[in-house]
């Protein structure tokens, strides 16, 4: 089970001007959390609420569907091309990196037991897109398009670039090479998808992007390259069972959603760092960042009033950042918190050779690395409360799809809960609205000729 230690973030240790009480804040907020999640549970199958992610870990269905798929393709494919932006990418992205053996891509077929490698094109850097293409042999190539919406600029441009390729080398036969994910019904990828015959998975009405990784959006690339995804939502359906427990000494998803509520509300921490102690998880903070800034950084509270709120999210890795970041964690403006997950059970055991017993580095000999990279945590932990830092531990006893899923979706309900704490709307996005538009608009897209008149206008200015 995934755990959390919030022991350094409590004035005791840290001290009153920067630390919480917190036993006595959870007995405060007792009433409020119980309220929160009992109203999540509550509203979650109702349609528009943009909850249905709390539903994904049970939906057999999808599975059954994913897994016969992955299983009719298995063996026709060197590689897998995820082609998806933001919510429809970084789920995947972290996964993908935390589960698969290191390096995956460069392993040899027996090496990956005969599972295709796995390429994510998350963005539209013109000599990247060429580079990946000119790589690959499209021919061999599964590629699953992702897009909710069906209209992002980004994926749909890699994907015109894709198919055109595609059919170049293949003629009709092209269309067995490309997936889609979208939404059931609308959006200009579902009607391509249905015009050209691709095989299709669906996002889920009222699954936002970034909370949509135990949907197809994940699952279909996971199990494409073997990853036990019925293990995934075990993982997912425990972790639900625990965070439905309304009482907040037994939850630790509302209880890291309160202590970073308050500590942003009340001792000026505005910022969250996410730093894995390891190397495999790297990219959960990419996903945590997204999940974190596009769900609580809001213009308006629920009752509309201007509030401009939501705690920064920041990435770092550990043990790497304490050569870059750590500085400024202990000594600049104490204004974080800090995220440490520990992993308690490498898969591998390192251990440090017995050499220059009478030198320097003669102590690290005949201890592990895996020693060493807790001992870093630890230490770094205890260094930042000297300094009166708050940090949170989340443990992770393995990295497996069991565990890993825990993880992800631990934050999911943390969001949610964080979201409800600041009585903003969690699930919409109307500060990337903006910039999409003129995206369009530059770009000479129908129905937005308005825009582009305002945009050449602000544009002449500047
Ligand atoms: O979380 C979100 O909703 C966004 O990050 C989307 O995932 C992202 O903008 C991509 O959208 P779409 O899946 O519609 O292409």
């Amino acid at each position: 089970m995934v755990t959390l230690n919030y022991k350094h973030v409590d004035a005791q240790i840290i001290g009153k001007e920067h630390g919480l009480n917190v036993e006595k804040e959870f007995d405060n907020h007792k009433g409020d959390i119980e309220r929160i999640i009992k109203d999540l549970n509550q509203r979650k199958d109702k349609q528009g609420q943009w909850l249905q992610w709390m539903n994904l870990g049970y939906n057999e269905e999808t599975v059954w569907y994913v897994k016969e798929y992955a299983a009719q393709v298995k063996g026709k494919y060197e590689n897998i091309l995820v082609l998806g932006i933001g919510g429809s990418a970084l789920g995947g992205i972290a996964v993908t990196e935390a589960l698969l053996k290191p390096y995956w891509n460069l392993l040899s077929p027996e090496q990956r037991n005969g599972m295709p490698r796995i390429f994510f094109l998350d963005n539209i850097d013109p000599d990247q897109i060429t580079g990946l293409l000119d790589m690959l042999d499209l021919r061999k190539t599964l590629v699953n398009v992702i897009t909710k919406s069906g209209s992002t600029a980004e994926t749909m441009s890699q994907y015109m670039i894709v198919k055109a390729r595609l059919e170049q080398q293949l003629g009709d036969a092209y269309r067995n090479n490309i997936v889609a994910t979208t939404d059931q019904k609308t959006g200009i990828l579902r009607q391509l998808a249905d015009q050209e015959g691709y095989k299709t998975f669906v996002v889920p009405d009222d699954v936002g992007g970034r909370f949509s990784v135990f949907s197809a959006v994940g699952l279909l690339p996971f199990a494409l390259v073997g990853i036990d995804i019925e293990d995934m939502m075990n993982g997912v359906k425990d972790m639900d069972l625990e965070l439905k427990n309304t009482d907040i000494h037994n939850n630790i998803a509302a209880q890291n959603a309160l202590i970073h509520y308050l500590m942003d509300t009340k001792k000026d921490k505005n910022l969250s760092v996410m730093m894995p102690y390891s190397s495999r998880l790297k990219y959960v903070s990419d996903w945590y960042t997204q999940l974190w800034a596009e769900s609580l950084g809001k213009e308006e509270n629920l009752k509309g009033k201007k509030v401009h709120i939501g705690p920064t999210p920041i990435k770092a890795l550990g043990a790497t950042d304490q050569h870059s970041q750590i500085q400024l964690y202990n000594e600049g403006p104490n204004n974080k918190l800090i995220n440490f997950i520990r992993v308690e059970e490498f898969d591998k055991t390192l251990e440090i050779p017995k050499i220059f017993e009478y030198t320097g580095i003669g102590y690290l000999g005949g201890k592990t690395i895996n020693q060493l990279i807790n001992a870093e945590a630890d230490s770094t932990r205890v260094a930042l409360s000297d300094y009166k830092r708050p940090t949170v531990t989340i443990s992770i006893p393995k990295i497996t799809p069991y565990n890993v899923a825990q993880l992800l979706y631990m934050f999911e309900v943390q969001t949610a809960i964080a979201g409800e704490l600041y009585n903003i709307n969690t699930f919409n996005q109307p500060g990337v609205e903006q910039a999409k538009n003129y995206t369009y608009a530059l770009m000479g897209r129908a129905g937005y000729e308005e825009s582009a008149k305002v945009l050449e206008e602000k544009m002449a200015v500047i």
